[in-house]
């Protein structure tokens, strides 16, 4: 700033510019300064407050959040009620809308009315009173006649301007809209509460409701909440011109966002063409809508349709199916993964939700079922939003029966009968059956052929899902027994791969013990661990009668690893399956020597976040320190690499934010090949 700046006219150009600049990001979409030019401008606007306490003013982009937490929220009496609207559920009912108000008008069907169309989002309606240009109250619906004040926590709303832009303005202007969360901060604040172990929000809009409805400010600011503008209450002074589209606009000229796939068309079909339109956007739309609202464009032809009880006649939502709804858990099925996590699934009374016929749901793990406190025979809200797969989010527990079943974790694997294991500080359970388990087979036989286990070359993953889908390979020890003509048989095979294939596997006959162990998939035995164990204990039938205390000697196996060990070769198919191999010809040497693994990996610091879909976490994680890498649960500036899946949040924007190398599973898969 220059010296013949006085101190009001920069306060007053720094508000203005952060003012304009939150327009442009918020309103317009279309921010033209970086963010952290725009920190730099707030911090300089912060300081010089912080020097003149006396010239801030409520207005000013610092006094967002300020106040302190309230008793309870004062009521408010809404000058003009707040209606709701009208519901149409299907085509015929919008078109009896139409019909009804060319009657009321007395126009004939021939004349196409004009409409405003505008998603209708799904959040909190709030009123927010501007006088001269500045807010000074925001209020909630309530019963429609009287709301609450949460004046505090609005302000802390980014896309709510503390003061409207440009001039024009009516001196008492009440605006009406929706205040809701977009589906990206409704994932964020659920991931947020579940890792601290608090109940997430059922859907976005029972989070912004809760967000809003917070007596402490500070926490409804830490909520990302968005503002979206449909149209005035009370208008004092100068009145507004135009239709409703023209008034939309109009706020959005003083700083008010309004959706951006608000329209006006004529005539009832392009209405209907609107709304499939629309329908077929709404996945990937960022906030949820449940259905289009219909408005008649014209405010005098509003005037004259008036209202009816509480909602007017000029205006209709048109619901897109719903994405919650009520249905009995009959049962409870455990499936088995490719990793062996045992995974509840609700069997469910079949019901249309999402636009779809859902009878199973997911019920992630026990602790869900837990938190759920789901049993059999409950009544269920079941959630399906956009293509997310259906979920159980609540149970009625007013209508629970007297015969509700508990459901319990069965102790043996559904599949092969093997014990389900829980370890502790995990969600899921697992089978233990490893390579015996058919669910776990296909997985298990890609990890026993892979280069750092049994090596066997050409035995890649769409062949093994080949043989087993053929019915050629049922247990690992099939491997060895794989005839020449069946396999050349096969698509894209032949008599030369074929060759190639059986001579492959005979030669990883000639194996090690440490790779051998390693090739069993034993949980959390990597190779190093394997090394481990095999130094240790010299031979398999020593490390295979060891108990978990004896294995807790080995250095770097600790209570967990020791118990996966154990239990692996307490398991009858295990042994079996272990012996099958042997007789089959796999051998290796006795040991002598500490084979030294390459640690190509040592000293670099790896992350993993978002959702790994060929490994599960603890194998990359395992793979990785068997590499000699260490793998931490948090980005920082020492982190070397950050291994990113879909779903990924905070992990990978701070990485990106750090110029931190960011790779995909499949980078990460090549890398463990390759070293
Ligand atoms: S107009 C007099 N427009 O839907 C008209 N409402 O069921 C009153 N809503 O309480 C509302 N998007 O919270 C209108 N574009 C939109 C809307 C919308 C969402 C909500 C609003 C209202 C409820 C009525």
């Amino acid at each position: 700033m220059t010296d013949t700046l006085s101190l009001d006219a920069e306060l007053a150009q720094l508000r203005e510019s952060l003012q304009e600049h939150n327009y442009r990001y918020y309103v317009l979409d279309d921010p033209s300064i970086p963010d952290a030019e725009y920190d730099r401008l707030f911090q300089r606007l912060k300081a010089l407050e912080a020097e003149h306490p006396d010239r801030v003013t409520p207005d000013s982009p610092t006094q967002r959040v300020g106040a302190s937490p309230l008793s309870a929220f004062p009521e408010v009496r809404h000058e003009q009620p707040m209606l709701s609207l009208d519901n149409a559920f299907d085509e015929a009912s919008l078109r009896d809308f139409d019909r009804r108000i060319h009657q009321r008008l007395e126009m004939g069907l021939e004349t196409p009315i004009d409409y405003a169309c505008e998603p209708k989002l799904d959040g909190i309606a709030v009123s927010l009173l501007y006088e001269n240009g500045v807010l000074v109250r925001g209020a909630t619906r309530g019963d429609g006649t009287t709301g609450e004040d949460i004046t505090q926590n609005v302000r802390t709303v980014h896309s709510v301007p503390l003061r409207l832009r440009g001039d024009g303005w009516p001196a008492r202007l009440e605006i009406r809209g929706e205040i809701y969360l977009p589906k990206a901060g409704f994932e964020a604040i659920n991931e947020r509460a579940r890792s601290r172990g608090e109940k997430p929000f059922v859907n976005p809009r029972n989070a912004a409701a809760g967000s809003l409805r917070q007596l402490d400010p500070r926490i409804t600011a830490e909520r990302p909440l968005e503002l979206c503008v449909y149209g005035v209450g009370l208008v004092e002074g100068e009145a507004l011109a135009g239709g409703q589209v023209e008034t939309l606009t109009r706020l959005r000229e003083w700083g008010l966002r309004t959706n951006p796939e608000m329209a006006r068309v004529c005539g009832i079909e392009a209405c209907l063409e609107y709304y499939q339109r629309l329908a077929e956007k709404r996945n990937g739309l960022p906030y949820e809508i449940d259905g289009i609202v219909f408005k008649v464009d014209d405010l005098g032809l509003q005037r004259r349709l008036g209202f009816v009880s509480r909602a007017p006649r000029w205006a209709i939502a048109h619901k897109f199916p719903a994405q919650e709804e009520l249905t009995l858990l009959q049962g409870v099925e455990f499936q088995v993964g490719r990793t062996g996590a045992v995974t509840p699934v609700a069997r469910l009374k079949p019901v249309f939700v999402g636009g779809v016929t859902v009878s199973n749901a997911t019920l992630h793990n026990m602790d869900e079922v837990a938190r759920l406190d789901a049993r059999i025979g409950d009544t269920v809200i079941v959630r399906r939003a956009g293509d997310v797969i259906p979920q159980v989010v609540r149970v009625v527990l007013e209508r629970r029966p007297a015969d509700a079943v508990k459901i319990e974790l069965p102790a043996h694997c559904p599949v092969c009968g093997a014990e389900v294991e829980r370890t502790e500080g995990e969600a899921a359970a697992r089978c233990s059956g490893g390579v015996s388990c058919g669910a776990q087979r296909k997985r298990a036989i890609k990890h026993f052929a892979s280069r750092r286990a049994m090596d066997i070359d050409g035995l890649g993953d769409k062949l093994v899902d080949a043989l087993v889908d053929s019915g050629q390979i049922e247990q690992l020890a099939d491997l060895y027994r794989l005839e020449h003509p069946r396999v050349a048989g096969m698509e894209r095979m032949g008599d030369k791969s074929a060759e190639n294939l059986l001579q492959a596997i005979e030669a990883s006959k000639t194996t090690t013990l440490p790779r051998f162990l390693y090739a069993l998939g034993i949980r959390e035995v990597g190779e190093a661990t394997a090394v481990a164990l095999v130094n240790h204990f010299g031979t398999l039938e020593a490390i295979s009668r060891a108990d978990e205390q004896a294995l807790q000697a080995v250095p770097d196996v600790g209570p967990v690893v020791a118990q996966h060990v154990a239990v692996f070769f307490q398991q009858p198919h295990n042994l079996e399956t272990l012996e099958q191999l042997q007789g089959a010809g796999v051998h290796w040497p006795a040991v002598e020597i500490m084979p030294k693994v390459e640690q190509p990996l040592a000293g670099k610091t790896y992350v993993l976040t978002g959702t790994l879909e060929q490994l599960t976490r603890d194998e990359a994680k395992q793979r990785l320190q068997a590499l000699g890498a260490k793998v931490a649960g948090s980005v920082s500036k020492k982190t070397d690499c950050v291994v990113a899946g879909p779903g990924a949040g905070s992990k990978l924007a701070k990485a990106e934010s750090l110029g931190i190398a960011v790779i995909d599973e499949v980078a990460l898969l090549e890398l463990l090949e390759q070293a």
